[in-house]
């Protein structure tokens, strides 16, 4: 009988997990994506080789492992025909190793089409998403009109659904947005492909995973986005489409909540955001440029320049309340390295309107206050040993631990793969 562990962001996303999914996939035997969709980018970098994953699961480089993309997940056929390619140019024999739930919805060309009018429309209102209809695929699927992967091999008539969801979609694009129509015709060839390569790799992922996991060993589930975006529980309305909180993997690939065993959050060591919305840590001072350069804080999946500011430990807390998560990984610690002191914010002033909510319009008007600990100037970069780490560096651990009474079993101090400690007996 294997384990089930979630690992889920905490943060605002891009908090490092695709490379602690990779690490612990050395570990397990089947990796599952359960939610969003080619918004996220999960960076690997073994060997000084960068990969950059948006569906496929961040196990795939692992030899041995059985990579999934659960029901809850939003297929673009094209992202993922793409990121399949690559990966297969690399070398990675992804036919092998990936399988794709019947039951995930397309996002279509009409989605992107629909989020950029939007966003243009919103002015200085728009979200600032990633621009790959994400939230338009979304309504569909909660409307019960999207097309699913399913449909492609049921004898149901695909072409006609998809042509009667373009004669909608392209009216409110034309007439309400005043932009151009989608081609119908070219998503249509684009769906053949598609359906050609996937057939054989797709299946009754839930079936698939409740084996694996009662008969075979250890299933990862992969969120993506982090706590803080979801879209229950985040700064609504700044926030994606999907629940991205560890509950969401139950409903998002088919196993039922009794067989999650663990939540892993992942941290990372300052915050950023990408998009626009409330973040009462931000920095606008040259702290804030010292983390967003040594970080290299550009966006995964648009190259947009990541916003910079302190860790929030208030905002923290309340992720690992929605997730339960039983352990942290700290990631990026050693963008910290030469900073004279560090701060990070143990409460707000003041919660304007909604003194309980995180909510965008709530969170706006807060002013958080910070304990501030002094910094290390020894490069902690690559290091594997706690004990090798500046004390000052192992007094803030220690201090985020007290405060937020979980234990950060993994500390990550760079890119590759093994710069990493681990805290624990066995990862997994
Ligand atoms: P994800 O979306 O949560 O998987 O995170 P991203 O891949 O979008 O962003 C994390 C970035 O930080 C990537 O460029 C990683 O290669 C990099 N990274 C991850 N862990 C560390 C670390 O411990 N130190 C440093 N310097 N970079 C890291
Ligand atoms: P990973 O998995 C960081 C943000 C967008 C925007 C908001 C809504 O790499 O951590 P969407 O396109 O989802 O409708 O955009 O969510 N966003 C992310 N920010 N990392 C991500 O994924 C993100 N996915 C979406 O920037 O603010
Ligand atoms: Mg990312």
């Amino acid at each position: 009988m294997g384990k089930c562990i979630v690992v889920v962001g905490t943060q605002w996303g891009d908090e490092g997990k695709g490379k602690v999914v990779d690490l612990l996939a050395r570990d397990a035997h089947a990796i599952v994506r359960f939610q969003g969709g080619h918004n996220a980018g999960h960076t690997l970098v073994v060997g000084g080789k960068k990969t950059v994953l948006h569906l496929i699961p961040s196990g795939i480089l692992q030899p041995n492992t059985v990579n999934v993309i659960g029901n809850g997940v939003i297929v673009s056929p094209e992202a993922l025909l793409h990121e399949w390619e690559e990966l297969e140019a690399d070398g990675v024999p992804v036919a092998e190793r990936l399988h794709i739930s019947l039951d995930c919805p397309l996002i279509l060309s009409c989605h992107i089409a629909l989020d950029v009018a939007r966003e243009h429309a919103s002015g200085d209102k728009k979200i600032g998403t990633t621009g790959r209809g994400i939230g338009p695929a979304y309504e569909d699927k909660v409307a019960r009109r999207s097309l699913r992967i399913v449909d492609l091999f049921s004898g149901c008539d695909w072409e006609e659904k998809l042509r009667s969801l373009y004669d909608y979609h392209n009216f409110v694009l034309t007439r309400y947005h005043q932009a151009e129509p989608v081609d119908v015709d070219e998503q249509a060839r684009s769906i053949e492909k598609f359906a050609r390569k996937v057939e054989p790799r797709t299946c009754n992922t839930s079936q698939l995973i409740n084996e694996l996991r009662r008969d075979i060993g250890t299933v990862l589930f992969e969120g993506a986005q982090g706590a803080m975006l979801d879209i229950d529980l985040g700064t609504y309305p700044y926030v994606t489409s999907s629940n991205t909180v560890a509950g969401s993997a139950a409903s998002g690939c088919g196993i039922g909540p009794l067989y999650i065993d663990d939540v892993f959050g992942i941290v990372k060591a300052y915050t950023t955001r990408v998009g626009a919305g409330p973040f009462p840590t931000e920095l606008f001072d040259e702290n804030g440029r010292y983390l967003c350069e040594r970080g290299v804080e550009f966006g995964s999946t648009t190259g947009r320049p990541r916003r910079s500011g302190w860790l929030d430990a208030v905002a923290l807390t309340h992720a690992i309340r929605a997730n339960s998560v039983s352990m942290l990984c700290l990631t990026k610690l050693d963008v910290l390295d030469g900073l004279p002191s560090v701060k990070f914010c143990v409460d707000y002033d003041t919660r304007a309107d909604h003194p309980n909510s995180f909510s965008g319009d709530a969170l706006s008007s807060v002013t958080p206050c910070y304990e501030e600990l002094p910094g290390w100037s020894e490069p902690t970069a690559g290091l594997t040993e706690f004990e090798q780490l500046p004390d000052n560096a192992q007094c803030y651990i220690a201090r985020l631990e007290e405060v937020l009474g979980i234990p950060i079993g993994i500390i990550s101090t760079g890119s590759e793969r093994d710069a990493v400690i681990v805290r624990r007996e066995s990862l997994l």
